[in-house]
C-alpha cells in the first residue's frame, strides 16, 4: 500500500513575501495564506476564516505577536500554530511548506478533500 500522493506546488517567488508580512495566494484552486514570521519561518494556512469564509489576508496582522484578526467578526488566530485565540476551539488547516532558492512551495494533499476547517466541525 502506498502513501497518499501529495503535490509540491510553487506558491510564490521567495522575494515576493517579505519577513514580517502575509500574503494570500491561490494554488491549485486552494485559497492559501502565506505567513513570513519575523525570524524567518514561513507557514501556510487556509486562507478563509473558519467562521464564515472571509479572506483572512484582509485582516489585522500583528507581525510582532504573530497574530491575525479576521476582518469579518474579529476572531483572532495564532499564526504560528493556526489555533484560534478568541474564540478558542477552532484551528486553521495548515499546509506543509518548503522553500527553494527561488520559490515558496506548498504541499497540497492530493486526497480530493477540501483543505480548510470550519468552526462547526470538530
Ligand atoms: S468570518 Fe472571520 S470572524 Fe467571522
Amino acid at each position: 500500500m502506498s502513501a497518499p500522493e501529495v503535490g509540491w506546488t510553487d506558491a510564490l517567488e521567495t522575494d515576493e513575501l517579505w519577513e514580517g508580512d502575509i500574503l494570500d495566494v491561490e494554488v491549485e484552486g486552494e485559497q492559501i495564506l502565506l505567513v513570513h514570521h519575523n525570524g524567518g519561518e514561513i507557514l501556510a494556512f487556509q486562507g478563509m476564516c473558519p467562521h464564515q469564509e472571509v479572506l483572512l489576508a484582509d485582516g489585522e496582522w500583528n507581525d510582532e505577536a504573530g497574530t491575525l484578526e479576521c476582518p469579518g467578526h474579529k476572531w483572532e488566530f495564532d499564526m504560528r500554530t493556526g489555533e484560534g485565540l478568541n474564540p478558542t476551539g477552532c484551528k486553521l488547516f495548515r499546509f506543509p511548506v518548503r522553500v527553494t532558492d527561488e520559490q515558496i512551495q506548498v504541499c497540497i494533499p492530493n486526497d480530493g478533500k477540501r483543505h480548510y476547517n470550519r468552526a462547526n466541525e470538530s
